[in-house]
């Protein structure tokens, strides 16, 4: 079931992303750093969908070219989440489906990630599509690399 009606998806500095990056995707970092290099990049957004005030799903796009692709415009898409108690009711699609319209309007031509395999059944609702090879990322696990052509 999907409650979207007081969502607002909003870019947001780094900064905000860090609580959900520490309580849902990396709880084995012990030094309360949660930035990546990649988070002050020029091209880079962070995007929060907002309930009222609070932040319930995050992501982060960064303008990155993966060699497996041939397009020359693509963006990457890193520590993607959705805080615990808001799972599963829409606000991670809403939060992807905002990002893609503001990519679209950047031209850029595909969006790829890591994705953790459990995460796999999401992303393939959002219409990615997965490349064959299955690794391992130090600390969190098996990953895929999915991509969507904008
Ligand atoms: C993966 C994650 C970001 C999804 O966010 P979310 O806000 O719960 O997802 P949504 O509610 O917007 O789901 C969108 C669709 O995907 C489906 N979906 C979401 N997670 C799913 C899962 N684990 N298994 C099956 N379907 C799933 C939803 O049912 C929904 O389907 P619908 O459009 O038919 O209703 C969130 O579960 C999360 O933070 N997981 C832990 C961190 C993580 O793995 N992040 C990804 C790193 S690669």
């Amino acid at each position: 079931m999907t409650h979207s009606l007081l969502l607002e998806v909003k870019y947001i500095p780094s900064n905000l992303t860090y609580k959900i990056r520490k309580e849902v995707l990396w709880p084995h970092i012990k030094n309360n750093k949660f930035s990546i290099p990649i988070d002050t990049q020029k091209d880079t957004f962070h995007l929060g969908a907002y309930i009222n005030n609070n932040i319930v799903s995050i992501g982060t796009f960064v303008k990155e070219k993966n060699k497996e692709f041939n397009t020359n415009k693509q963006y990457r898409l890193r520590a993607m989440a959705t805080d615990f108690k808001f799972k599963q009711m829409g606000y991670g699609k809403k939060l992807f489906s905002h990002a893609i319209n503001i990519l679209k309007n950047k031209q850029i031509e595909l969006l790829w990630c890591d994705a953790r395999l459990e995460a796999i059944p999401f992303y393939k609702k959002l219409h990615m599509k997965s490349l064959n090879t299955i690794y391992n990322i130090k600390n969190i696990g098996p990953h895929q690399t999915m991509y969507i052509h904008i």
